[in-house]
């Protein structure tokens, strides 16, 4: 099957999720606009809104994706055991396109996957089996994701991703709460997390991200600076040739902000 296009996959799925609740979108442009706004400022983002989820679904999940995939090929990501069940769990997942760049972006081959995705917002669940549906009709690939409100429902010991969600957590304050739970509920496990290198917290300062991730990285880690490492360029590059390739009209600019980090994390 030819490579999948994340931008066409994350609008079909808007699209779809539009329809079943007969969505006006007629201000998802503003919407998007308030929602990148929100991002550079101290509190925490509110993910409940249909329009807000639809404007994320166009404007930002489609880069996260791409920025996963293009990372595990630039690591060179393999999976475990060939042709295995795998087992992975999503922090913060949304409609999890941090699940599906992995996936992409491993070389290797899986019999099942399944994600279990942690997500505080309810109305993600609804999103992400509508991105899993098309996933697996365009890929042929055996992806599950099921969605969780508490820690417990977490995969213990399986490989745990996060997407930008130590500074979601920062912006309402719950960092160092939500991730000792997540701690105590997969550990041992191994993680990738790769988020915004700075972000704002409630009181209204700049801060590093890597301050607060820092206490959940293990002894032998791998901190990834994507500057320093030369990362951004080929990121740039790979959202720019996904948005070439694209069958359809681009509604939103994708190529913006990709001053990141990687956290290889021991739980
Ligand atoms: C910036 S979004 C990232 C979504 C997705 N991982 C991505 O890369 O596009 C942060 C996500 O974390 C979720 N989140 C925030 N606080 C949470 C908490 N305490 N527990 C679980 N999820 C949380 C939000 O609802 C949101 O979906």
């Amino acid at each position: 099957m030819a490579a999948i296009n994340f931008i066409e996959l994350y609008y079909e799925a808007a699209e779809q999720f539009a329809g079943k609740l007969g969505l006006d979108v007629t201000h998802a442009a503003s919407e998007s606009d308030q929602l990148k706004r929100a991002y550079g400022q101290g509190a925490a983002i509110d993910y409940s809104s249909p329009l807000r989820k639809y404007a994320y679904l166009k404007s930002l999940a489609p880069r996260h994706a791409i920025v996963w995939r293009k990372y595990a090929q630039m690591k060179s990501r393999t999976w475990t055991k060939s042709g295995a069940v795998e087992l992975m769990n999503s922090i913060g997942a949304g409609p999890a396109p941090e699940v599906f760049g992995y996936v992409e972006g491993c070389a290797g081959s899986f019999s099942r996957l399944s994600v279990v995705c942690l997500e505080s917002e309810p109305g993600w669940a609804e999103v992400g089996k509508i991105v899993t549906e098309l996933y697996r009709a365009k890929t042929g690939r055996d992806v599950h994701l099921s969605y969780v409100e508490s820690v417990a429902g977490l995969q213990r010991g399986a490989f745990t991703l996060g997407s930008l969600v130590i500074s979601d957590l920062l912006r309402s304050d719950k960092c160092d709460a939500v991730m000792s739970a997540v701690q105590g509920a997969l550990s041992p496990a191994k993680g990738l997390f790769l988020d915004t290198t700075k972000c704002r917290t409630p009181d209204g300062n700049e801060a590093f991200t890597s301050d607060y991730a820092r206490p959940f990285i293990g002894h032998k880690w791998d901190f990834v600076n994507f500057r320093r490492d030369g990362m951004i360029e080929p990121m740039q590059e790979e959202v720019s040739a996904e948005e070439k390739a694209m069958s359809r009209r681009l509604e939103y600019s994708l190529d913006a902000g990709l001053l990141w980090n990687g956290y290889d994390m021991n739980f």
